[in-house]
């Protein structure tokens, strides 16, 4: 005879009871903090809006803006350098194939890791906070101008 679900949930529920032990149910679970309501239109025009906000951060950024820099207390290149000198719009910057194996490094590097190594190293500049305002404004510039490249994280 085939064993049907519910042949063997009465043997595990009398294995149970046989072994002086009752079966322990688990909790139900709590209600999902996600959101339930659609955002609304203003809504979502706030969130674009702030996104933008830091795409223009991260172009100024990217462009060696020095008042940008200095108003954010980091030093993006110390050879007169700017990233979009050899990423014009961000070319070969590749967000969407983050996070993969990253040679120069030696490890399994993430697109921050990235923008840090060629701060330090193609530019001689400082490294930057992983989780400041200046990488995340380069890491939305980055992000937006490769908008609509196929995603293949992972690949080289
Ligand atoms: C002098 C030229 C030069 C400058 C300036 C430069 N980079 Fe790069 N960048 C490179 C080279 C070379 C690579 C390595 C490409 C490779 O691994 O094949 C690279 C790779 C990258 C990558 C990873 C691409 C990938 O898929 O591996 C990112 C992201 C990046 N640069 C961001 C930046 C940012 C942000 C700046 C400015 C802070 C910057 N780069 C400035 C030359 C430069």
């Amino acid at each position: 005879m085939r064993a049907t679900r519910s042949s063997w949930v009465a043997l595990l529920a009398g294995l149970c009871l046989a072994g002086g032990t009752w079966l322990v149910l688990p909790e139900p679970p709590r209600p999902a903090l996600a959101h339930k309501e659609p955002h609304t239109s203003e809504q979502l025009k706030l969130f674009q809006d702030l996104f933008m906000e830091q795409v223009g951060i991260g172009d100024l950024l990217f462009h060696g803006d020095a008042e940008t820099e200095r108003r954010l207390g980091v030093t993006l290149s110390k050879t007169g350098w700017a990233c979009a000198m050899c990423h014009p719009y961000a070319s070969d910057t590749h967000p969407a194939q983050f996070p993969k194996w990253q040679e120069q490094m030696s490890k399994f590097a993430t697109l921050r890791d990235m923008i840090n190594w060629c701060i330090e190293k193609p530019n001689e500049g400082e490294a930057i906070d992983p989780d400041g305002p200046a990488m995340k404004a380069l890491e939305a510039y980055i992000t937006w101008s490769n908008r609509n490249s196929p995603l293949q994280p992972g690949v080289h």
